[in-house]
């Protein structure tokens, strides 16, 4: 028999444990929601659909969008400040394309989410990290770089961040915006985990500041509901969204993704998107408690602070222990973890690991996190 095709980005070989891997599980993907949603927009005698969308995205799933979100956020969201993308990946892309050129300087926090650096990599940007400490990043630091490499934008993953969990303040948000208007650069804030609270509520979304032009929020069905629809949005001042709708991509394309919005409409319209966010964060909180205790029992020599929403924990090793070592030595055992210099724009932060609390279960997760004592203490 030939070999299955491949279908996942992430095929897992029997019994591994990848602690480190920040995919929602197979069995949190609603398939009958969906399959419902569908059959109800494909039952309608409107085809329009199937036709090139509008460039800013569909105007009846950004009404609906901007209903769940008014809801979610806590503040009123205007359709007309939602433009569809295909999830914040596309998102950021889209915006290195039009706002930067190759050799402009962008900052990142460090650690940030070592895919986006991979995207400002394609599009050949000359990265600038920007310290973090536990409450996100440093605005002392954010001001001398800003000074010396007057950058075109700061990326920032502001709400439970990945990897490291943090939060930035609302202090340090008010100052960032001041900075943002002060030498003139783009907030690209990704919000991928803004609606995945287990304790507290986050400060507000990026996305209240909309009515000012540096800001732009980022934000995906791919943490809500399946990454697989590759669905997401930007909510942003109307000079930026003119920008992304006069672009050559939606000029010759037309909005994204029209026939997935239609569907999703009628998920966010029947109230199944917010009662599919309340089921996750009812599976996901308990994790947390879970990690916080394995880590507390079985890993004693490491130190992290207990994140309050979104994927991760960020672990810190023992000074002298390189986690992408650890990484190697765990393979044996059928563990694996994402070591901290995947997060960092310097190749820094050896002795740190992520997990990731989302993708296995309980028990796997325990089994884990033992597999891993053992090669922390050197008996594999
Ligand atoms: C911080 C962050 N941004 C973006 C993404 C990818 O988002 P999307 O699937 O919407 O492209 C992820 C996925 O892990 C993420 O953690």
């Amino acid at each position: 028999m030939p070999p299955p095709l491949p279908i996942l980005q992430t095929q897992l070989a029997p019994g591994v444990i990848d602690l480190g891997l920040g995919n929602p599980p197979l069995s949190l993907l609603p398939l009958e929601m969906i399959r419902s949603a569908a059959q109800r927009a494909l039952s309608q005698n409107d085809n329009s659909f199937l036709q090139y969308g509008a460039e800013q995205g569909d105007g009846y799933f950004r009404l609906a969008l901007a209903e769940f979100l008014s809801k979610g956020y806590g503040f009123q969201v205007a359709p007309e400040n939602l433009f569809t993308t295909t999830g914040i990946s596309n998102g950021l892309d889209l915006l290195c394309t039009l706002f930067t050129e190759a050799g402009d300087t962008i900052c990142v926090e460090e650690p940030s989410y070592f895919l986006a650096l991979k995207i400002f990599a394609d599009h050949r940007l000359r990265v600038v990290p920007i310290e973090t400490d536990e409450e996100g990043l440093i605005i002392e630091s954010l001001e001398e770089k800003l000074t010396r490499y007057r950058p075109r934008f700061l990326y920032t993953i502001p709400v439970h961040q990945n990897p490291s969990g943090r939060t930035l303040t609302e202090t340090r948000r008010a100052r960032l915006i001041e900075l943002s208007r002060q030498f003139d650069f783009l907030v690209l804030a990704d919000e991928v985990y803004q609606l995945l609270n287990y304790s507290g509520e986050p400060p507000k979304s990026f996305g209240a500041y909309s009515y000012i032009e540096n800001i732009i929020s980022l934000g995906s069905f791919s943490k809500i509901l399946a990454p697989g629809l590759r669905l997401g949005w930007i909510q942003t001042h109307a000079n930026i969204i003119k920008r992304l709708v006069t672009s050559g991509l939606l000029d010759s394309g037309g909005g994204l993704n029209p026939f997935t919005s239609a569907i999703i409409r009628e998920v966010i319209e029947s109230g199944d998107l917010e009662r599919n966010v309340d089921e996750l964060i009812e599976t996901y909180r308990p994790r947390v408690a879970l990690i916080d205790s394995l880590l507390r029992e079985h890993l004693p020599a490491v130190t992290y602070s207990v994140p309050r929403g979104g994927y991760f924990f960020w672990v810190r090793l023992p000074e002298e222990m390189d986690a992408a070592e650890l990484r190697n030595k765990a393979k044996v055992v059928k563990v694996d973890i994402r070591h901290g210099a995947l997060f960092s724009s310097q190749n820094g932060l050896k002795n740190y690991m992520r997990l990731c609390f989302v993708f296995h279960e309980e028990k796997e997760i325990e089994e884990g996190i033992v597999r891993l004592k053992g090669c922390m203490e050197g008996n594999f």
